[in-house]
């Protein structure tokens, strides 16, 4: 045959192959989500997500430290409370596992950039991402308690506060409340384009936030629409969002390399708790090769357009490429 091009030819030796590719992993790469709960020395298993724990204050910063070692570079933290109520009172609780987790984080390994969940529904007693009236999430007056709760993460020291409850305005909300307070340099991730997807199940046990009626399709975003997410996008970069988040990932490869090209602000994704487990439980079950599953998701995740991947294998991932 003669072929004047062989593709072939540069995928022959490995260090060729390192040459012509096109996207890397790097550890800088990766912020890694932490459930901190009430109580002393907890260090809780979730079933559904092998090799995640809920920590209590006491443990978590050994967690963070490990994955700092590992070189992430930052992580994301949700709380769950000791009590629910309506309201999700406990959210902005200057006590709560959250607030004394970020002090505590912030003493122990200072280095460590800390990301904060903003959302009511590990809180509130209805699971439900704001508040209830009438059978309907009210919007307009769930954002004061968004803006309360970020507002007390900043005050315990948080780096960043990430909204994820979806409602309309609240970066706004947020972005003002924390102007007012002095925290105008306290950047917010928006959970901007976050769909109504199946793949939370395992997080909403891990958070024991799975709504007790009906369920999030009046605020989250609709699967089968890409027109709305760029929609979305600009209201929050409007209202001030600092970095625009895309969630779940691998599902929605489509939206992060299309919003890639619409905005010039940091995009991250969120590989998210069922997309963790899908390739955990496989490789459980000596279906799929954990490793190359893990490190080719991430890659095709970062090669859409992702610059930065929220992930629960975060530390993992950070290890091994350091060791590679
Ligand atoms: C809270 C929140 C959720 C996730 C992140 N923040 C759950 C939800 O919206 O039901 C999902 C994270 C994951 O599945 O890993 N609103």
């Amino acid at each position: 045959m003669e072929l004047p091009y062989r593709p072939r030819r540069l995928r022959r030796r490995e260090p060729l192959r390192r040459l012509v590719r096109e996207t890397c992993l790097h550890p800088d790469d990766f912020i890694y989500p932490l459930f901190v709960a009430p109580g002393k020395k907890v260090k809780d298993p979730i079933a559904s997500m092998p090799g995640i724990y809920r920590w209590s204050v006491d443990l978590v910063s050994g967690e963070v430290e490990a994955a700092y070692n590992a070189g992430v570079p930052a992580i994301l933290l949700f709380g769950l409370p000791e009590q629910k109520d309506e309201l999700g009172s406990e959210a902005s609780k200057r006590t709560g596992a959250v607030q004394r987790a970020i002090k505590q984080i912030k003493k122990a390994v200072p280095e460590m950039l800390i990301i904060t969940d903003v959302c009511l529904c590990g809180y509130t007693s209805h699971g439900h991402c704001g508040l209830v009236r009438e059978g309907e999430v009210d919007n307009d007056a769930t954002l004061e308690l968004l803006a309360q709760v970020a507002l007390s993460h900043a005050e315990a020291g948080a780096d960043l506060v990430a909204p994820s409850d979806m409602m309309d305005g609240r970066v706004l909300a947020i972005r003002e409340a924390l102007d007012e307070r002095g925290f105008e340099m306290t950047a917010v991730m928006s959970y901007a384009v976050k769909y109504a997807s199946a793949f939370y199940g395992p997080f909403r046990e891990a958070a024991e936030s799975a709504p007790q009626f009906g369920d999030r399709r009046s605020y989250q975003m609709d699967p089968a629409n890409i027109r709305e997410a760029f929609r979305e996008a600009a209201l929050d970069i409007e209202e001030g969002a600092d970095i625009i988040m895309v969630k779940p990932a691998l599902p929605y490869l489509d939206v992060i390399s299309q919003l890639r090209g619409e905005i010039d602000q940091p995009l991250a994704a969120y590989q998210v708790s069922g997309e963790y487990s899908m390739i955990k439980a496989a490789a459980t079950n000596g279906w799929l090769d954990e490793s190359t599953a893990m490190l080719e998701s991430l890659l095709c995740i970062k090669r859409a357009g992702a610059d930065m991947i929220l992930t629960y294998f975060a530390k993992e991932v950070a290890s091994l490429l350091r060791s590679a």
